[in-house]
């Protein structure tokens, strides 16, 4: 597993000149955030020795090296989902690499439906805490002693200090902000009424089919992590009798996109 990581990153760093410090993996919500990053490089996931081949037509991905906020920052543009069908390695690699290439702290972003009875489409929950429901955990297996402990502490997954920045920013830029736990699953199907009710149950605010392992495999080797959901829709909504469609998840995430750059880019300005 270590020679497939180091190939990668000995690949993008043949291609790259500096040390990215802040990796930012492009989730709904911060669509265009790539084209905010100057001075850059785009290296495409296919050209990447190890990368996951992508099981969907057209182009996977890519990676955008460059310079924001003063910062050296890379991005990912395009994620791995179990749902499609990777393995956990498989949708872990790009974080692994990220940290190779020198990355010390991951910003994330995904789409949520919400569960907590406060929340509205439309609304942006930075993320406290997780719950891991996949099925398996992403670091099952061999331990990469060189990379991190066995039994990583996951006592705090999302940096106290990044939120609190975060907050601050949301709230002199005069931007609405939740907070509350996200719950990740496997997906593809969303959840049924008595599944959403569970996840609520359980302490969940937000419930989506991502990050969880790449937030596990981020904390399990010491990066600093900050992560969003956009609550693309609710799990009891006004008006039960229509269901939740991919078409209106993407477009309410397009719709918060600007407030969510906004934070993103303050805070990274101020690591
Ligand atoms: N459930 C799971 N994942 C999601 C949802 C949801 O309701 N909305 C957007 N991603």
């Amino acid at each position: 597993m270590i020679e497939k990581i180091n190939r990668a990153a000995d690949y993008i760093k043949s291609q790259i000149t500096g040390t990215p410090e802040v990796g930012i993996i492009l989730g709904s919500g911060l669509g265009n955030f790539g084209n905010r990053i100057e001075n850059s490089i785009k290296i495409p996931y296919e050209n990447i020795p190890e990368f996951p081949v992508s099981t969907v037509e057209g182009h996977s991905g890519q990676l955008i090296f460059g310079d924001m906020a003063g910062k050296k920052v890379v991005a990912m543009q395009g994620r791995f989902h179990y749902y499609e069908g990777y393995e956990m390695n498989q949708v872990t690699l790009p974080v692994r690499v990220l940290k190779m290439l020198g990355v010390s702290t991951l910003f994330v972003s995904n789409a949520a439906g919400g569960l907590n009875p406060s929340f509205n489409a439309g609304d942006m929950m930075i993320i406290r805490d997780h719950i891991n429901f996949f099925p398996q955990n992403a670091l099952r297996g061999k331990n990469l002693d060189d990379l991190g402990p066995r039994f990583p502490d996951m006592s705090e997954p999302y940096s106290q200090k990044l939120i609190a920045e975060a907050e601050n920013i949301a709230q002199a830029e005069g931007i609405e902000v939740k907070k509350g736990v996200y719950v990740g699953s496997s997906g593809p199907t969303l959840e049924t009424s008595a599944e959403y009710k569970m996840f609520r149950i359980l302490g969940a605010d937000a419930t989506g089919m991502s990050t969880v392992p790449e937030v596990i495999l981020a904390v399990h080797m010491g990066m600093k992590v900050f992560g969003m959901s956009v609550i693309t829709n609710v799990s009891e909504p006004a008006d039960p009798d229509k269901g939740t469609t991919h078409d209106e998840v993407q477009d309410v995430a397009g719709t918060v996109e600007p407030q969510m750059t906004k934070i993103f880019s303050k805070l990274i300005e101020s690591l």
